[in-house]
């Protein structure tokens, strides 16, 4: 069959698409690049904000329409189809199997099922349940067996470390819908990891919901994640070693210290503090203050040379007042993020936080705090990124810039003199987006950029 599939959420759905891209190949398929001509449509979706459920439901409307007049399959999976199960589909009869993110193993028999013109269904067990191991044993089996061709770069991979969340911070879908923490062996996260780097790729970012309380137990020994990191750090062709996200309550000393004392770990810490008021945070049930928070930023300051910091915000979470939400602001001053990814609240079905508060926070406070938070981290992160110019940056070059792509996108000639040079864009080991001229050739190879300038969220510079 064509297949085309959309990805929407995080970057652990974007590695359960590149999986099932190669589940898919290995059936026999063909995945198109684009909508056209395809013969089934597959949704890999998220819950984490009405937002993107809302991009799913229109997609479904229109494809309802689409297959008034021709053949098509459409299936729901990941997040969503976990949230919602059958409803989904009583609601969007367009909707022909949900297979959520437990489950994509079973696929390719999905799919078959599909054709044959039955409605079929393979999520999760409800996690106060049980946890399916063999279901655990089939995905772990899918990683494992992962082609390396599949992967979208081919300098950068993502391997993950651990499934699913315990945290339940109190607004959080992710625990609900990717089931109960658990984390791979050691073993089996080094076999992939080395099976990417023997394939070319020098740049490994480990992932995990909350990727620092990885800890693995196989009798007496116990692996934690600074000692994966230690580990893996020491593989042949590994050039830069990198992970997201973490939770703010368990970056140990000790993994600051490997951070400091292996040197092909990336500076680079996304924590999200997601308030910087103590009462939210407790309503949040996030388990660390504002001071803690704090502290974790100074003793990473002081551990780990040049690092960089990102964060996650949310806006207008339930009974967050004025004085909370200046806390808040405060704290993006005080940090000075490279970056800061900020949400307006949006109350997730079946949440603690949706259960137990009103969502009373107009709209209208939730806009604007959400723009003057915004306000903050662009004049932060404007004097972050100036502290560069005059630098020079190890840059990993991963392709043209947003700028040279539409320009490709509407087919104008480059504006650039010499006339292989276009605008590339990379990466410095602190996750700066660094841009600069230079020929295509270069990209996924390494360059050393001196930094000339500096915007709110990218380093301009010249090759040297
Ligand atoms: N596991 C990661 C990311 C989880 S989802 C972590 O714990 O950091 C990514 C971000 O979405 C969160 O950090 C949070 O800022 C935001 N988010 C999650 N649920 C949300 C909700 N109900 N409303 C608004 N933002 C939300
Ligand atoms: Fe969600 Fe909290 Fe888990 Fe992150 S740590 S995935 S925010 S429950
Ligand atoms: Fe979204 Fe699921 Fe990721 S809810 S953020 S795709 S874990």
């Amino acid at each position: 069959m064509k297949i085309y599939i959309e990805t929407l959420g995080c970057q652990m759905n974007r590695l359960d698409s590149e999986l099932i891209v190669g589940l898919l190949q290995s059936a026999g398929h063909e995945i198109l690049a684009a909508r056209r001509g395809a013969e089934a449509v597959l949704y890999n979706t998220c819950s984490v904000r009405q937002h993107a459920e809302d991009k799913v439901y229109s997609r479904l409307g229109v494809d309802a329409k689409r297959k008034a007049d021709r053949s098509l399959i459409v299936g729901v999976l990941g997040c969503m189809a976990q949230r919602e199960g059958k409803s989904l589909a009583r609601r969007y009869p367009a909707v022909d199997f949900l297979c959520g993110p437990g489950r994509i193993h079973e696929l390719p028999a999905l799919l078959e099922a599909a054709r044959a013109g039955r409605f079929v269904v393979a999520l999760d067990p409800d996690r106060k349940t049980s946890i399916d191991l063999q279901a655990v044993e089939a995905l772990e089996a899918v990683d494992l067996s992962r082609d390396p061709a599949c992967c979208p770069s081919e300098s950068q991979a993502f391997v993950r470390v651990m499934r699913g969340c315990d945290r339940f911070c109190t607004y959080c879908i992710v625990p609900y819908v990717r089931g109960a923490e658990i984390s791979r062996s050691p073993e089996a996260v080094e076999r992939e990891v080395k099976k990417m780097l023997v394939s070319g790729r020098s740049e490994i970012t480990l992932l995990g919901q909350t990727v620092n309380r990885y800890r693995h137990k196989n009798g007496e020994t116990t692996t934690r994640f600074s000692d994966l990191l230690a580990r893996l750090s020491s593989l042949a062709g590994m050039r830069r070693l990198r992970f997201v996200t973490s939770h703010p309550v368990d970056f140990g000393r000790d993994l600051l210290e490997a951070m400091r004392d292996l040197p092909n770990v990336c500076p680079y810490i996304h924590a999200p503090a997601q308030s910087g008021s103590d009462a939210m945070l407790k309503r949040m049930n996030r388990g660390y203050t504002r001071a803690q928070y704090d502290e974790l930023i100074s003793a990473a300051r002081q551990i780990v040379p040049d690092v960089v910091f990102a964060g996650d915000f949310i806006v207008g979470f339930p009974g967050e007042t004025d004085a909370d939400h200046s806390a808040s602001v405060d704290l993006i001053r005080r940090v000075g993020y490279k970056n800061a990814f900020i949400f307006k609240y949006s109350p997730r079905p079946g949440t603690t936080a949706a259960k137990r508060y009103e969502d009373d926070v107009p709209e209208a406070v939730k806009r604007r705090r959400n723009l003057e938070l915004l306000a903050a981290q662009k004049t932060q992160g404007l004097a972050h990124h100036r502290q560069y110019i005059g630098r020079t940056l190890e840059v990993l070059i991963t392709g043209k810039s947003a700028k040279e792509k539409k320009k490709d996108a509407r087919q104008e000639p480059s504006s650039q003199t010499t006339s292989d040079h276009v605008q590339l864009q990379g990466r410095s080991r602190g996750d700066h987006v660094v841009l600069f001229e230079g020929p295509e050739s270069l990209i996924d190879t390494y360059a050393e950029v001196r930094i000339t300038d500096a915007s709110d969220l990218s380093l301009f510079g010249r090759i040297i």
